[in-house]
């Protein structure tokens, strides 16, 4: 680390602020933090000063993004005694102590993200800025995304795939992309930050194949899948068709021999019946039921 070269350092910086300036200086060296969720961080936090460390006082707060109105005391440093907070027992400590104000955090957990503050002050030396500030982000991986799909996988009808993912910071981006025969990106509707659905209207064979969500953050990639078969309805359908127009085809050429037996039949009968007309004809004259047949016996000829 290089600690006794940086306490020479300060040492001559302290002696230079001296002779400069009588206030204690508190100088964040970064201003974020990253780190990998279960991984240690160091939070940075030096000052200046010229006065006898007897008295130092270092006071670490943090202000959870979830609750920033109430922050804890991660840890203090007062006259030689080092005070943690009971929710970071055993996971916090100073690195530097009292030549620097610096902590590490062991093991961090999702909850330790927030902004920090490291406050200085080593009486009777006035203290400016005796504060700093600096903010703290837990980075987590995407957990494993939950594939479904529901609907009806008939040819015409509807599917939706859904795709959820538990946790991931930064909040993972979810995708649904076909895979086969080409890949193809599907657009998405998200259900809230962390689940997103596809919808699918009017499925064909075309639709079946594997299709994959992936939930994606900084940290890296995971996916899950569906296997989509749609069953060819229509395949069943045309046969149905196919049988249809060849019972309405076997049953047109019955009625059409029917109608060619009656047609004859009816046409034996006019004969006689014509006969019948015509001698009747010049009893009562013409009328409409004695021209049909013989309008019915021309178009038949
Ligand atoms: C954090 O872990 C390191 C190595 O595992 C250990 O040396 C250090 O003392 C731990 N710090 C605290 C504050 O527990
Ligand atoms: C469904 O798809 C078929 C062919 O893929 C098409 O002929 C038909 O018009 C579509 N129906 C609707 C309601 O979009
Ligand atoms: C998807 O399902 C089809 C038919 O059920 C099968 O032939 C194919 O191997 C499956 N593909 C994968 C990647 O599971």
């Amino acid at each position: 680390m290089g600690a006794p070269g940086r306490h020479t350092l300060w040492t001559l910086c302290v002696c230079f602020a001296a002779l400069q300036t009588n206030a204690l200086r508190v100088t964040m060296r970064e201003s974020t933090v990253e780190v990998v969720r279960g991984d240690y961080v160091i939070l940075p936090c030096s000052f200046f000063t010229s006065s006898p460390l007897s008295r130092l006082n270092i006071i670490w707060t943090m202000a959870p993004f979830s609750s920033p109105e109430s922050p804890i005391q991660v840890i203090v440093y007062d006259h030689g005694q080092i005070i943690e907070d009971p929710s970071l027992i055993g996971r916090v400590g100073f690195t530097g102590i009292p030549w620097s104000a610096d902590i590490m955090v062991n093991d961090t957990h999702v909850s330790d993200a927030g902004i920090y503050r490291c406050m200085v002050n080593n009486p009777p030396e006035t203290a400016d800025p005796g504060i700093g500030e600096l903010q703290l982000t837990v980075l987590v991986a995407p957990s494993l995304p939950a594939c479904q799909w529901d609907g009806d996988t008939d040819a015409g009808g509807s599917v939706t795939l859904s795709c959820s993912v538990a946790e991931g910071i930064p909040t993972p981006e979810i995708h649904w992309d076909k895979l086969n025969p080409e890949e193809i990106s599907l657009p998405i509707n998200m259900e809230g930050e962390l689940s997103g659905s596809v919808q699918i209207v009017n499925v064909s064979s075309q639709t079946s194949g594997l299709y994959r969500c992936s939930a994606s953050n900084v940290l890296g990639t995971e996916n899950c899948y569906v296997n989509l078969s749609v069953f060819s309805a229509v395949a069943g359908n045309s046969s149905g068709i196919l049988q249809g127009v060849l019972l309405t085809l076997s049953m047109s050429l019955m009625l059409l021999a029917l109608l060619v037996l009656m047609t004859w039949l009816h046409r034996t009968g006019q004969d006689g019946r014509w006969r019948l007309s015509k001698e009747e004809e010049d009893e009562e004259g013409y009328n409409e039921i004695r021209y049909t047949p013989s309008l019915m016996k021309r178009s038949f000829v």
